[in-house]
C-alpha cells in the first residue's frame, strides 16, 4: 500500500468524512489531452465513478453525492447531451443489480421530468430496488440545481400557508430544509471539485453552508482511490468550527 492511502486509512476510524459530495469535472479537457471526442471524457468517467462509490462503500461512508448533469447542462451540443442520456441509462442497467447486491441505496436528485419516459422509468425502478439498503446512500444529481433545489422548497412551503396550514409566523430554517433534496442525511462534511476550477456552481447551495471545500487539479476520469484518499487526509487534518472560536472547538473535544 502507497504512502498516501496508509495515512488516510490511519486517520479512517475517528475522521472520516461521513458525506462526500463531488462535482465531477474535466472529462473533456481529458479526452481532449488525448485527441478523443469529449465523449470519451464521459465514458472514461464511469469508471471513475464506480472506482469513487466502490471506495466509499468499502471505507463505510455513509453517503456519497455526485454531480452527473447540472439544469444547466442542456446547453451542451446536442450530440453530447444524447451521449450522456445513453450514458445515464447504459450505467443505470448495467450497474443497478450490482448496487443493490453491495447495500447499496441508490436516489437520483433534481428535477427528473424533462428526461425521457425510458430513463425516468429506469430511474424509479433503481431507487425501488435499493430503497431498503442500508449501506452506501448514493445520490446522482440529475437535472439538478441549488436554486431549483430551494425553490422546490419553498414553492411547497407556500403552498402550506396557502392552504392554511401554515403561517408564515411559523415558517423556519427547519421546515424549509427538511424539504430540500437530502434532507434525512447528515449535510456532506467534504465538498471535492476536480478539474482545477474553485467554484460551486449551483450544486447544493443550501447543504453545503459548513462544508469543507476541497479542490484538485485531477480530471475526473483519472480520479482514484489515491487522489480521494488525499482528500479525505486534507478534511481530516482541518479544525471545523461551526461558528465557534478555535479554542471553544478544542475544549469542547477534550470534555467529550
Ligand atoms: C464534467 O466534465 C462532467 C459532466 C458534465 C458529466 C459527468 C458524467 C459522468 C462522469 C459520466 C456518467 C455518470 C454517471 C453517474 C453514470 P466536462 O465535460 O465539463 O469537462 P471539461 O470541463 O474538461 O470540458
Amino acid at each position: 500500500m502507497n504512502a498516501v492511502l496508509g495515512s488516510a486509512t490511519a486517520l479512517d476510524a475517528e475522521r472520516l468524512p461521513r458525506h462526500i459530495a463531488i462535482i465531477m469535472d474535466g472529462n473533456g479537457r481529458w479526452a481532449k489531452q488525448r485527441h478523443l471526442p469529449r465523449t470519451a471524457g464521459h465514458h472514461a468517467g464511469v469508471g471513475a465513478v464506480r472506482r469513487t462509490v466502490e471506495f466509499c462503500a468499502k471505507k463505510g461512508i455513509t453517503a456519497l453525492t455526485l454531480f452527473a448533469f447540472s439544469s444547466e447542462n442542456w446547453r451542451r451540443p446536442q450530440e453530447e447531451v444524447s451521449v450522456l442520456m445513453g450514458l445515464f441509462l447504459a450505467t443505470l442497467e448495467k450497474e443497478t443489480q450490482k448496487l443493490h447486491q453491495n447495500n447499496v441505496r441508490m436516489r437520483i436528485i433534481g428535477d427528473r421530468s424533462a428526461f425521457v419516459p425510458e430513463l425516468q422509468e429506469r430511474m424509479d425502478a433503481a431507487e425501488r430496488m435499493t430503497a431498503d439498503n442500508n449501506g452506501l446512500n448514493l445520490s446522482i444529481a440529475a437535472n439538478y440545481g441549488g436554486r431549483w433545489d430551494i425553490t422546490q422548497a419553498a414553492r411547497r412551503l407556500a403552498q402550506e400557508v396557502a392552504d392554511g396550514r401554515l403561517s408564515p409566523a411559523d415558517l423556519t430554517e427547519q421546515k424549509l430544509e427538511a424539504l430540500m433534496s437530502l434532507a434525512d442525511l447528515p449535510e456532506p462534511d467534504l465538498f471535492i471539485r476536480t478539474g482545477g476550477e474553485q467554484r460551486i456552481s449551483n450544486f447544493l447551495l443550501w447543504q453545503l453552508a459548513y462544508t469543507e471545500l476541497y479542490f484538485t487539479p485531477v480530471l475526473w476520469p483519472d480520479f482514484d482511490e489515491q487522489t480521494l484518499s488525499q482528500a479525505i487526509a486534507d478534511y481530516a487534518g482541518r479544525q471545523r468550527r461551526f461558528g465557534y472560536t478555535g479554542d471553544q472547538v478544542l475544549q469542547r473535544s477534550e470534555s467529550r
